[in-house]
């Protein structure tokens, strides 16, 4: 066959422009590399280098990989940031392109599909719920709103706890602090007290968030290499879907309550009152029935166990370090006297309880790989390419430890935040040394009450009681892994007042 030499030409010419056309004008960012990262197995990729306590195995990679990495893990894309820099980079400059999240098998059943506030993708029904969450509930006025009820339930606490101590029981701190705060998240949401006292049904209660970010943070198989996700290797699909069954049925109960209770609350709604009447957003976009339950999940998973791990913590420590306990006892005793229990007006004015408090939030953020972000889209980051579909994990945990950032990082020093190059860092998003809310769009949409959660509990605490351990019983201090990093063997104390008896009362 004879091939016209001006076609020719005119092909040879089109192949040359378009060829010079990519190079120049669309230059792909598929040129760029792929961050440092692992090789990794057949099949599972990185996935068996990351371990059971994922925040600890990732950390340790980015030290040789350094702080961007890209791990392929299955058939899954995942780049982790393991310092400020990195974290920087992905939450400001990236913030919109990473502000999805992936699907994650385990939290399907429990979020209803996804039609929760924190496992939404970005658009326009997360917009509407997280505006609704910030007018009504998690904001600067609704935090205001509520200061009576959080008042009254950490006032039964003191209570109780102070039964224990006459009685020389000791107290299970985690399972005293969590009844407190779904009391707190209930009234708010439901106007209901969800237990009557701290117990058998509070501690059930306590479990099941537990198993729930337990399972929620397990680096499931399935989620990697979909093709075997049916086998449910690790069984996390089955236990969520057994949660999930107990957990609506707590959700299906109250919202039945709160049904027939509305007219005792005319002109007092509460939290799903007020969602109720404001369903339809600008956009055409409508808060449905299964919403209204997913986000009471929320709520109740992201509310309670994520402040009362932070306390935990703090209070582990200071029981380690029984001259940080005294000094914010003083301190507390000045601005506040022994004749009464601390308030929520004296706490901006114990600048060491604010440090106590950062140094627990630095040491052990509650979610130690924060949540994970997704990006459908490619991009460049700091001279890497990152390919589309990709997930994003940022090691909160491994930021707030890097010895680049922090003197002495392991240590638990709250001098630190006092005075020096830290004293105005502030963990609410901007400074990304420090970010246990995480950054950006989806930073936590609970911070103001998470740190006033946080700061009144632990006050409360120290300055209403002297806490030992039990004769003989050694303080654990090993974390167990999940969506949230509480302690493995929780904090278990006996506690002696230390106020006058009236204040208990
Ligand atoms: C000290 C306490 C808390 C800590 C350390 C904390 C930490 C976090 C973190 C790291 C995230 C993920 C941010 C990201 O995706 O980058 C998050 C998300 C979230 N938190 Fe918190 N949290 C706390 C308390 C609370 C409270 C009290 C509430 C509500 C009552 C809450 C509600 C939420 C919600 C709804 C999201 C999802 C936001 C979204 O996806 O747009 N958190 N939190």
């Amino acid at each position: 066959m004879q091939i016209d030499p001006f076609i020719a030409a005119t092909a040879a010419l089109c192949l040359v422009i378009h060829h010079l056309l990519r190079r120049f004008l669309h230059r792909s960012p598929s040129r760029l590399p792929l961050p440092p990262g692992p090789r990794g197995y057949p099949v599972l990729g990185a996935l068996p280098l990351v371990g059971l306590q994922a925040h600890t195995g990732l950390a340790r990679l980015a030290q040789r990989y350094g702080p961007i990495m890209y791990l392929k893990m299955g058939s899954c894309g995942c780049v982790v940031a393991s310092d400020a820099g990195a974290a920087r980079a992905f939450l400001k400059a990236h913030d919109a392109q990473f502000a999805n999240r992936p699907n994650v098998i385990s939290a399907m059943d429990v979020t209803y599909h996804r039609q929760n506030m924190v496992f939404a993708d970005y658009g326009p029904k997360w917009k509407l719920l997280r505006k609704l969450c910030s007018l009504h509930l998690l904001g600067g006025k609704a935090l205001a709103d509520w200061a009576p009820v959080r008042r009254a339930e950490f006032g039964h606490m003191v209570v109780s706890m102070h039964r224990a101590a006459a009685e020389g029981r000791p107290v299970v701190l985690p399972e005293m602090l969590v009844c407190a705060l779904a009391n707190i998240i209930g009234q708010i949401v439901v106007s209901k007290r969800v237990f009557d006292v701290q117990g058998i049904e509070s501690n059930h209660y306590k479990d099941m968030i537990v198993e729930l970010l337990t399972g929620g943070g397990l680096f499931n198989i399935g989620d990697f290499v979909p093709a075997i996700a049916w086998m449910d290797l690790q069984r996390v699909q089955a236990k969520m879907r057994r949660v999930h069954v107990r957990f609506d049925a707590m959700v299906t109960k109250l919202l039945e309550e709160h049904e027939t209770t509305k007219e005792e609350r005319r002109g007092r709604p509460d939290f799903i009152d007020t969602i109720m009447a404001n369903r339809e957003g600008e956009d055409g976009e409508t808060i449905t029935d299964v919403n209204v339950k997913a986000i009471i999940f929320d709520l109740f998973t992201a509310g309670t166990d994520t402040s009362a791990v932070i306390v935990e913590w703090a209070l582990a420590e200071m029981l380690k370090n029984p001259s940080i306990l005294r000094r914010l006892q003083s301190e507390i005793d000045y601005v506040v006297g022994r004749g009464r229990m601390v308030q929520e007006s004296d706490l901006p004015k114990l600048p060491y309880l604010h440090a106590v408090c950062k140094e627990a939030l630095r040491l052990h953020p509650s979610t130690p790989l924060g949540l994970p972000h997704f990006s459908f889209e490619e991009c460049d980051v700091n001279g890497y390419y990152i390919p589309g579909n990709t997930r994003l994990l940022v090691n909160i945990w491994a930021i707030g430890r890097d010895p680049a950032a922090w003197d002495d990082p392991l240590a638990f020093d709250p001098d630190r935040f006092v005075s020096g190059k830290a004293a105005k860092i502030d963990p609410q998003g901007n400074d990304f040394e420090l970010i246990p809310f995480g950054a950006g769009r989806r930073i936590c949409a609970g911070k103001l009450v998470g740190m006033v959660f946080v700061q009144y509990m632990l006050a409360t605490l120290v300055h209403s009681f002297d806490w030992k351990l039990p004769e003989g019983e050694e303080l654990d201090m090993e974390e167990k892994f999940g969506l949230a990093l509480p302690k493995a063997v929780p904090v278990k104390a006996l506690l002696s007042p230390r106020l006058a008896t009236e204040a208990y009362i």
